[in-house]
C-alpha cells in the first residue's frame, strides 16, 4: 500500500516524504514542478533511504490522476499541491481558484473512482482571518481575507461535504501556522521558483546580501509593534503528517480540522534578533509601512494535535534559523 503525495517536491511535501519513508511508507509523488525543482526528488530518496515513484502530473489533468490510481495501490493521499502566495492570489484570483480548487476536485474525483477515501489536506491558519483572540482554537469562526485563503476554505468545505455524502470518507484538515527551516542535511529546504514571499527566505537573502529587508509596520497592537506569528520548523511539521497519517488509518470516518503550530508567537523583530544571534550575521533591514491584509497576531492552540495525534513541536527558533541558513548557503 502506497501514499500519494501531491506537491511532494515542494517545501513541506519534500520534508514530509522523507519522514514518511523513514517511517516505512512507500511514496508516490505527483507534482508539475511549477514551484519546485526536479533535483529535489533524488534528494528525498537519499534522505528517506529508499526509492519513490514520481509522476510529473498536473492536478488540473484528471486523466493523469486516474492513471496514477490505476497503476498504484494507494491507500491514502496527502494533498499539498497548490499555489500559496497570498499577494499573488489577490492579483491572479482566477489562476488561484482554478489551480487550488479544480486541483482538489480532480483529486477527490480520481480517489472516489478508485475507492481510495482517506485524505490529509494542507489547509492554513489563514482560514481564521483576523481572530478576535489568540491562541487560536479549531472551533474559532472561519473567514478568508484573500483568494488564497478562500481556496483553503472552499476545499475544507468540499471535504466536509464529501464526508457528509459518503460515510466512508475520512478527511484530516491540517491548518499550518508558519513553516520555516530546512532539513539538517541542507539538501532540501524552501527553494521556490522566483522571489520568495515569506519572512525567513527573505531574511536569509538579506543576510547573504542579495536583498534589502523591509519590516512591514511597527504600529501593530503587539509587544514591539511588529506582527506576531507562530513559526514551526518544517521537520516538526513533516512529523505532524506522519502522526496524522497514523491517526487517519484508525480514526472514525468524517472530517477533522487540526492546528499544527508551536503554540507560541514570535514578532518579526524577535525573528530578526534570533537569526542574528544564531547565525552571527548582522542583518541589513529597514522599517516600512504596514502591508495590506496582514493581521497583528496569529498563533495556535496546538492542544488538539497533542491529544489526537500525540504530536507537538520539538525544534527551536535557533534550529529554524540555523537550518535555513545552512540550506541557503548550500544552494549558493
Ligand atoms: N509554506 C507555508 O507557509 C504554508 C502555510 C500554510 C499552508 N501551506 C500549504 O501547504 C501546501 C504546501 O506548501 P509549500 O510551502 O510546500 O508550497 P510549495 O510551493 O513549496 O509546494 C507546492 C508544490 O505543489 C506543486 N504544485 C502546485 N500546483 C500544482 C498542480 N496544479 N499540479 C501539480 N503540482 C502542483 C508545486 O510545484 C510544488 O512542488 C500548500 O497547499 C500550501 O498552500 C503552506
Amino acid at each position: 500500500m502506497k501514499i500519494l503525495v501531491t506537491g511532494g517536491a515542494g517545501f513541506i511535501g519534500s520534508h514530509t516524504c522523507v519522514e514518511l519513508m523513514k517511517s516505512g511508507y512507500d511514496i508516490v509523488i505527483a507534482d508539475n514542478f511549477c514551484n519546485s525543482k526536479r533535483e529535489t526528488i533524488g534528494r528525498i530518496e537519499e534522505l528517506g533511504g529508499k526509492s519513490l515513484r514520481l509522476y510529473e502530473a498536473d492536478m488540473l489533468d484528471l486523466e493523469a490522476l486516474r492513471k496514477i490510481f490505476a497503476e498504484n495501490d494507494i491507500c491514502a493521499a496527502i494533498h499539498f499541491a497548490a499555489l500559496k502566495a497570498v499577494g499573488e492570489s489577490v492579483r491572479q484570483p482566477v489562476r488561484y481558484y482554478h489551480n487550488n480548487i479544480t486541483g482538489a476536485l480532480n483529486l477527490v474525483t480520481a480517489m472516489n473512482d478508485a475507492g481510495c477515501k482517506k485524505i490529509i489536506f494542507s489547509s492554513s491558519a489563514t482560514v481564521y482571518g483576523d481572530p478576535a483572540t489568540v491562541p487560536i482554537k479549531e472551533t474559532f469562526p472561519l473567514s478568508a481575507a484573500s483568494p488564497y485563503a478562500q481556496t483553503k476554505l472552499v476545499t475544507e468545505n468540499l471535504l466536509r461535504d464529501l464526508c457528509v455524502s459518503d460515510p466512508e470518507w475520512t478527511c484530516i484538515l491540517l491548518r499550518y501556522f508558519n513553516p520555516v527551516g530546512a532539513h539538517e542535511s541542507g539538501l532540501i529546504g524552501e527553494d521556490p521558483n522566483g522571489i520568495p514571499n515569506n519572512l525567513m527566505p527573505l531574511v536569509v537573502m538579506a543576510a547573504q546580501g542579495k536583498r534589502q529587508l523591509k519590516v512591514f509596520g511597527n504600529d501593530y497592537p503587539t509587544r514591539d509593534g511588529t506582527c506576531i506569528r507562530d513559526y514551526i520548523h518544517v521537520v516538526d511539521l513533516a512529523q505532524g503528517h506522519v502522526a496524522a497519517l497514523n491517526y487517519l488509518k484508525k480514526c472514525a470516518p468524517g472530517a477533522e480540522a487540526i492546528n499544527l503550530g508551536s503554540g507560541s508567537g514570535s514578532s518579526v523583530l524577535e525573528i530578526l534578533n534570533a537569526f542574528e544571534k544564531a547565525v552571527g550575521v548582522k542583518l541589513p533591514w529597514e522599517m516600512g509601512e504596514r502591508r495590506p491584509g496582514d493581521v497583528p497576531q496569529l498563533y495556535a492552540d496546538p492542544s488538539k494535535a497533542k491529544e489526537l495525534l500525540g504530536w507537538e513541536t520539538k525544534l527551536t527558533l535557533e534550529d529554524m534559523c540555523l537550518s535555513s541558513w545552512n540550506f541557503a548557503n548550500r544552494q549558493g
